[in-house]
């Protein structure tokens, strides 16, 4: 909680001119003027492209790449990934609407989540989307709607294997799990499929999220393609797609090292010829969201007020935790770390300050850093927090206190 964290983290995926930090070639101020607002989100597109390459230069290019909208649905981002990736995948109505929007075809589109209702999955029948399914009652739901549709609903069943993804900052699999259907059931209700009015594509096995551990995917993708072979084996017919899952982290700690794709791509492609023939014209997709755009994300907001409160210097900013809920740390961490943070318009400075930052609300939990010895800060300069292009405005509560929402940006 009150670790001292080195200075400035200068995250090297951005530019910098004059001392102050650029995100898609504009300063801080510049995006301020661009949008006459004083606290926003801005992202490069240039680094989004760069998170894309990475992936396809280590992945075997038989495993297409699609995107989790979840991680950041701006519309701006989902058009501009829309090429980019090979698929979408999407968690509610609102965000398979703007999946197809973009233009991406519907059957690289699939629609996962517990507790869907029945509105959204007929409107994913109809439109033709996979949806995911997460239970035995979804499946028998989806079965009735495809009459009121008129149909064949596209499904994949999703399965929660007997394994986990060791070393995830979320584990979705392995043990009882609100998500996907064991796999021992799935295994018992795969020969009645061929009689239901479904078309089933095949299978999603989605273990966890926000791993920095090669070893621990590697691991869990042995796990997955075994599975994957036996699921295919015990099929009525053929299927024609897998979701391999996902999980690739990014770091946002001190001390966290980046993931190294290049082990992980290596025995994928030993897998692929391990189970050449168990999957052969099978599409075998990785799903990410935040591997792609948390890193090409920057929170910036402007310094209110600085005070002194026996012995803490006080940054008082006009942004905060509902804004950026994952910042404050109340979005999953257990213990509050700080993300990187940096004096935007000031990057490096021969004066330091320990401060503590904090937003706007009458809320102790309302932190932006804690302890972070920075360059010294004044009444309008800005506060950078990297790493938020992912679970940034739309995993944060808004409406709490009133006060205005945060717009978004991408240069
Ligand atoms: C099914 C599914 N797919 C993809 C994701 C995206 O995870 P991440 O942003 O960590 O890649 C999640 C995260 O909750 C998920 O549950």
């Amino acid at each position: 909680m009150n670790e001292i964290t080195p200075q400035h983290e200068q995250m090297s995926q951005f530019s910098q001119e004059d001392n102050q930090l650029l995100v898609g070639g504009f300063n801080l101020n510049a995006i301020s003027q661009l949008l006459d607002k004083r606290v926003f989100y801005a992202y490069d597109r240039q680094i989004i492209q760069q998170q894309v390459a990475r992936f396809r230069q280590h992945i075997p290019g038989r495993i297409k790449l699609h995107y989790a909208v979840k991680a950041n649905p701006y519309w701006p981002v989902v058009q501009f990934l829309k090429p980019l990736v090979d698929g979408f995948d999407v968690a509610s109505q609102q965000e398979m609407l703007l999946a197809m929007q973009s233009g991406m075809p519907v059957s690289d589109i699939s629609f996962a989540g517990p507790g869907k209702g029945d509105a959204e999955l007929l409107s994913a029948i109809v439109a033709g989307v996979t949806l995911n399914v997460e239970s035995a009652g979804e499946l028998a739901r989806i079965c009735k709607l495809s009459q009121v549709a008129g149909q064949k609903p596209q499904v994949a069943l999703r399965v929660n294997p007997a394994f986990e993804l060791k070393a995830s900052g979320m584990k979705m699999a392995g043990g009882a799990k609100p998500f996907g259907i064991d796999e021992e059931q799935v295994l018992q209700l795969l020969p009645a499929i061929a009689d239901m009015p479904v078309k089933l594509r095949g299978f999603h096995i989605y273990c966890g999220s926000q791993n920095l551990k090669a070893e621990a995917l590697i691991d869990a993708y042995q796990h997955t393609f075994a599975l994957a072979a036996k699921l295919v084996a015990a099929c009525p017919y053929r299927p024609d797609m897998i979701n391999l899952g996902g999980g690739f982290g990014i770091p946002y700690f001190t001390g966290e090292r980046r993931l190294d794709l290049a082990p992980v791509g290596e025995s994928l492609a030993s897998l692929l010829q391990q189970y050449q023939a168990e999957l052969a014209d099978i599409e075998l997709v990785i799903e990410l969201g935040r591997y792609l755009v948390a890193e090409a994300g920057v929170y910036a907001c402007q310094v209110l007020d600085k005070k002194v409160s026996r012995g803490t210097t006080y940054l008082v900013c006009n942004g905060g935790l509902h804004h950026h809920l994952a910042n404050s740390g109340n979005f999953g961490q257990v213990i509050r770390k700080n993300y990187p943070v940096a004096i935007g318009n000031k990057l490096t400075a021969a004066e330091q300050e320990l401060v503590t930052i904090v937003g706007p609300l009458c809320t102790p939990l309302d932190i932006l850093a804690d302890k972070k010895l920075l360059p010294k800060a004044e009444v309008g300069d800005w506060v950078v927090v990297y790493q938020s292009g992912a679970y940034g405005p739309t995993a944060s509560p808004q409406q709490f206190l009133g006060h205005p929402e945060v717009v978004e940006v991408l240069l």
